[in-house]
């Protein structure tokens, strides 16, 4: 493996990389058609619709200013399950499309460089209302749940990857954000990495912020087997690869 020095991690961290990389050469102005804004899913799999925001959005609203004051890691959760529709806003809240433009990019609840949004939400679903146990990913176009696979001894498998972190399989579900790289890249070639992962805090933040609202906690994770909890996604770990998740549940010290 190649052995690369501090100062190489901290070059991520900068903005050198946009003066080497050729704007003109890549793949967007080469012509190459734009990936998906979604990755594609089978037209006959199993959906599940979700409240529409409209609906949703009116039964969470706490003022903005206690939201963020109160914003703090939770890591123990009660086994009361989410409402679907608590499920529903943190979705939208983390990842919702306020708008498609000329069907070329979205923009959405969260930030992203140039509008790319290069994730795609998974969702292990442990304790749901109206939802069976499993994995799940959210269409952020159709705001919909996608069923994937029913799941088995899932969180006891979950914690062991997220490197023994047990709270972990206690959630009543949690978010997985898998990078799509080449939904950024398109657009900026080699300058991608690093704003893909700003991207990821943006959206993290949202749901630490919209649980504020229903009483439940997040705690984000970062510390993780890269390959184990992609295998456990049925991600290829190349193309499309986990890059940050938070676990979500009802709060153990909420009234
Ligand atoms: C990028 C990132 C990665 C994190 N990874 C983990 C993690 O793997 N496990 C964990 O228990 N907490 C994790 N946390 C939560 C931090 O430990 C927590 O935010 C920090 O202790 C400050 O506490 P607060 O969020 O309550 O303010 C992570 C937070 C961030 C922002």
């Amino acid at each position: 493996m190649t052995k690369f020095t501090l100062d190489d991690y901290r070059y991520f961290l900068k903005d050198y990389i946009r003066k080497k990389v050729d704007f003109t050469e890549t793949d967007q102005n080469r012509g190459v058609p734009a990936p998906p804004l979604e990755k594609p899913f089978p037209q006959d799999a199993a959906r599940i619709d979700l409240p529409p925001p409209e609906e949703i959005i009116p039964q969470f609203c706490v003022p903005l200013g206690a939201a963020v004051a109160a914003r703090q890691s939770h890591r123990k959760y009660t086994d009361k399950p989410l409402a679907l529709n608590e499920l529903a806003f943190l979705l939208w809240a983390t990842q919702g499309v306020r708008k498609v433009v000329h069907n070329m990019c979205t923009l959405r609840t969260v930030p992203s460089a140039g509008a790319r949004h290069a994730f795609e939400t998974y969702i292990y679903v442990r304790s749901v209302e109206h939802l069976a146990e499993g994995i799940y990913r959210y269409l952020p176009l159709e705001h919909e749940l996608l069923f994937l696979f029913s799941t088995d001894n899932f969180p006891n498998e979950l914690s062991a990857a997220c490197l023994d972190q047990s709270f972990v399989g206690h959630a009543a579900c949690v978010f997985f954000w898998a990078a799509l790289p080449y939904r950024m890249e398109w657009r900026y070639d080699l300058a991608s990495a690093k704003v893909i992962a700003l991207d990821a805090g943006h959206i993290c933040q949202n749901l630490y912020l919209a649980a504020e609202a229903m009483d439940a906690g997040v705690c984000a994770i970062a510390a993780y087997d890269q390959e184990g909890i992609d295998a456990l996604l049925g991600l290829d770990g190349k193309d499309e690869f986990v890059v940050y998740l938070a676990a979500a549940g009802k709060k153990l010290e909420s009234k």
